[in-house]
């Protein structure tokens, strides 16, 4: 990174002449950084000049660049978050999760880590089906028979091996205080553990520590979490067998059996990540995005997306214009209808990569694109789109002071996933068997529609939207960006990526900005409020779209690195993370 110490000076003093009104995340975290101290002009996020970390819980945070402070690379960082969020963000943050890691190196060099769930062996086609053939709901969302194989401790393993430098232990070892010595709770955290008091208190026998019997909880309150410690020990003195195999597999095993659970101490055993190509994406000749491939559907989506759009000027158009909105829906609309179709784990299904990324084929696409008029997806059964606000993922963004870059994105599936405990483990298993289409047609939780693509097997790994992107501009870094928001995760990174490079706003500014989202099926644009309620709805009524409201699209963990080589890290005014900098 570049050292703009005299500019740097200079903006602190025109900042305190101007005694401009101070966010959350105007200022560099100052109990993270040496001298000097950096602000920043309105409206961009955290500046540094070394290293960033930003992800949904302050203290995990701090753990980032407290590692990358110790001497730690990217890549260690991003692991220590990992863990750390698995005790201070237990919603998402997870050890009974998985999730996807694109990695981009000082040197240019890519790679991608998948440490998604996969279906337990005793898993089967229609295991979510009734005598009448109708998907059951709550068999692949609550409880036992909803977890997939946990890949996370796996993949933070396998990233270690390949790409670690400081000692695992050292890693873990935060995660451990964390737990054992107990960590204040943040407002929503609290409100999100309450609301899920009562599916805790159903789908488990004994106590657990997330549960306050005697109260609500609230902001402030401390939390200790002695038996993820003792997890977190067991990982941290032998490795992935602490969890794969002895105790903690023991645990995980009985709790199966508690009720209608099928994942075994082989299932477990056999867990392995898979590191995978990634899928690569110029746009406008100066950009490079590095995405996932199957079995996540995020990087061809969103390449997809980015291709369809490149040929409009976007600038022009205007970010809040009815025509974008228009334009930008109907790229998602066509890009969501071949994820249901084609898009799959691909060692078990032959996914057309080349071809659905095919100049041509995109083009084709979008022949039958109108300016002034919506294309109906009615022709195809309409999914059911009855998400409900709790859903919950997590996506943190770290650059080190070498210039190596992570973007992870890690889940449980649901808030909470699937609310079981693992007894005496003190962590949650996923729900992440919901993300495989349990019938043709069948919609899951985000309202998704799939087929044959991503029927359920043994082993094999379900379908995901996550998107964790690394982008390069003139083949340097650029952007890291992702989020959490299930099938909203790929237009919310579309969107964030577009206002950034085509609207030329500040990182702060392109994530605060309102969202909007449609996925073929069902046929409509979910807005936040201010599209809902600003003059675009009737705009885009008259257009043949039919609008519904959402509260909150996407919760992005991003770092941008600015044309003068400083970072501009930025943590969603949505959600109560933050993004740290460092200055040496
Ligand atoms: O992998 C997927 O696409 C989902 N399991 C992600 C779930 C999610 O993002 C929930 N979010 N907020």
């Amino acid at each position: 990174m570049k050292y703009y110490k005299n500019y740097l000076l200079f903006v602190v003093a025109l900042f305190c002449l101007t005694q401009c009104k101070v966010s959350k995340q105007t200022i560099v975290e100052t109990t993270a950084i040496a001298t000097p101290q950096i602000a920043t002009v309105l409206n961009e996020g955290t500046i540094a000049t070394d290293a960033m970390v930003s992800c949904a819980h302050p203290l995990a945070s701090k753990v980032g660049i407290e590692i990358i402070k110790q001497g730690g690379n990217a890549i260690d960082a991003a692991i220590a978050v990992h863990f750390a969020l698995a005790v201070v963000y237990p919603s998402a943050g997870n050890l009974g999760g998985g999730g996807f890691m694109v990695i981009r190196l000082k040197d240019g060099t890519t790679n991608t880590l998948d440490y998604r769930e996969t279906a337990p062996t005793l898993a089967d086609k229609d295991m979510y089906l009734n005598s009448e053939g109708d998907a059951i709901a709550e068999l692949s969302q609550y409880n036992r028979l909803a977890s997939g194989v946990p890949g996370s401790v796996a993949g933070m393993f396998e990233a270690h091996q390949k790409y670690g430098s400081l000692p695992m232990e050292t890693l873990i070892q935060p995660a451990i205080d964390l737990a054992q010595k107990g960590f204040q709770l943040l407002p929503i955290e609290a409100k999100k553990l309450n609301e899920n008091k009562a599916d805790f208190i159903k789908y488990n026998e004994a106590n657990n520590y997330l549960v306050n019997k005697e109260k609500e909880w609230k902001e402030g309150d401390l939390m200790k979490l002695p038996d993820l410690g003792n997890t977190l020990l067991r990982i941290q003195q032998k490795g992935k067998k602490g969890f794969y195999e002895g105790e903690t597999a023991n645990l995980i095993v009985a709790e199966m059996k508690r009720d209608n659970g099928i994942i075994s101490l082989a299932d477990l055993k056999q867990y392995q990540p898979v590191w995978r190509k990634p899928i690569v994406t110029n746009y406008k000749n100066d950009y490079k995005v590095i995405s996932m491939g199957p079995p996540s559907s995020g990087g061809i989506a969103l390449s997809q997306m980015l291709k369809m759009l490149a040929n409009f000027s976007l600038n022009e158009m205007g970010v809040d214009n009815k025509n974008y909105i228009h334009l930008v829906a109907e790229v998602e609309r066509r890009a969501f209808a071949d994820r249901a179709t084609h898009l799959g784990d691909m060692d078990y299904w032959n996914v057309p990569i080349t071809e659905l990324l095919e100049d041509e084929y995109l083009k084709e696409k979008m022949s039958d694109f109108l300016l002034s008029t919506a294309s109906p997806s009615s022709s195809i059964k309409a999914g059911n789109f009855s998400v409900k606000e709790s859903e919950e993922t997590t996506h943190f963004s770290v650059v080190d002071a070498a210039g190596n870059a992570v973007s992870s994105t890690t889940t449980l599936n649901a808030s909470f996933g699937s609310k079981v405990f693992v007894t005496g483990a003190g962590f949650l298993l996923n729900n992440e068997m919901d993300d495989f289409s349990a019938k043709p047609g069948a919609p899951n939780m985000y309202g998704l529609v799939g087929a044959a693509a991503n029927a359920i097997e043994p082993g094999k790994r379900m379908l995901s939207s996550m998107t964790p992107i690394v982008v390069e501009k003139n083949d340097g870094l650029f952007m890291v960006l992702g989020s959490p928001g299930g099938s909203t995760i790929i237009t919310t990174v579309l969107q964030v990526f577009l206002n950034v490079v085509a609207h030329k706003m500040t990182l702060k500014e392109a994530t605060d900005q309102a969202r909007f989202h449609h996925q073929w099926l069902p046929d409509k644009i979910y807005c936040e409020p201010e599209i809902f309620n600003g003059p675009q709805n009737a705009e885009l009524s008259k257009m043949q779209h039919q609008l519904e409201k959402r509260e909150s699209i996407g919760r992005v963990d991003a770092i941008l690195v600015k044309p003068n080589g400083m970072l501009e890290g930025y943590s969603d005014s949505r959600a109560e993370g933050k993004a740290i900098g460092y200055t040496k």
